[in-house]
């Protein structure tokens, strides 16, 4: 499901406003659709679709985890976004932050394992970034993402190149980072970082496990994608799906 846009009637006053007369102005279309923003109940929704997405790929992430972990990561992430959606729906969210930090709560007192805690800690860290605002925008988006990515590596002492979820997270704020300096469009940004996502998360079958489970594993944990990256990869697609 997407988040609708805005309707045409709102979008031709809106440019009539910005232009200063019914005149459009070249380029003012653009404009004003870079201005466009998540509010804090669309924010919620998206969490619900992640959830959805997470569901629908819960066996797929057991058994990417079955080949270099104990076959736990779908059932994990799919137990802790249900429980998020819950309280979501139970406990209505002032700002984004508060949205944040409710799915963190849940992903951190129902998901056992390694993921739990460090996709919690992650949602976390980003609501504290975003606890004052009830708008979302690409260069908020990413100080979010930074700040939970710096919460994943602090609790996880994680780098790039462990074959974690790192894997695909650290590129996909690079490529979203680039996308706002260059003022790319939202949904432009994200369709890039998702190919970058994707790339990445295939590409941790070359990678040797150095961290969490499937480090036990050594060599033989080569040729395997790492669930982690796998799920952080659908994560971003359910974002990139959902905004217009
Ligand atoms: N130190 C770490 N930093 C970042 N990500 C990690 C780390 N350790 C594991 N992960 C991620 O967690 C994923 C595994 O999550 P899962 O839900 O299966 O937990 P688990 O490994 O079964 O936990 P446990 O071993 O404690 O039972 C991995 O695929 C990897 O992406
Ligand atoms: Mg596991």
């Amino acid at each position: 499901m997407g988040i609708p846009a805005l309707r045409a009637e709102e979008f031709r006053l809106f440019l009539e406003s910005e232009s200063g007369g019914s005149l459009v102005l070249p380029g003012a279309e653009e404009k004003i659709r870079k201005k466009m923003s998540i509010l804090t109940e669309q924010v919620v929704v998206i969490i619900t679709e992640i959830a959805k997405t997470i569901e629908a790929n819960k066996q797929y992430l057991c058994d990417l985890d079955a080949a270099i972990g104990d076959g736990d990561h779908g059932f994990n992430m799919a137990r802790g976004f249900d429980v998020a959606v819950k309280n979501l729906a139970e406990k209505p969210s002032e700002t984004i932050g508060d949205a944040l930090k409710t799915t963190a709560m849940a992903l951190i007192s129902n998901v056992g394992g390694a993921s739990g805690p460090l996709y919690g800690t992650l949602f976390l860290r980003a609501g504290g970034v975003a606890k004052d605002f009830k708008v979302l925008n690409l260069s908020l988006f990413n100080e979010c993402l930074k700040e939970g990515i710096a919460g994943v590596q602090a609790r996880g002492k994680a780098v790039l190149g462990e074959k974690t979820m790192l894997d695909v997270l650290i590129p996909v704020l690079e490529s979203l980072e680039k996308s706002s300096a260059e003022g790319v469009l939202c949904k432009k940004a994200f369709e890039t970082a998702l190919a970058v996502a994707q790339e990445c998360a295939e590409k941790t079958k070359e990678i040797k496990a150095t961290k969490g489970r499937a480090s036990y594993l050594g060599d033989r944990s080569i040729g395997h994608i790492d669930p982690g990256a796998m799920s952080s990869c659908l994560i971003i697609r359910t974002i990139y799906d959902s905004i217009t």
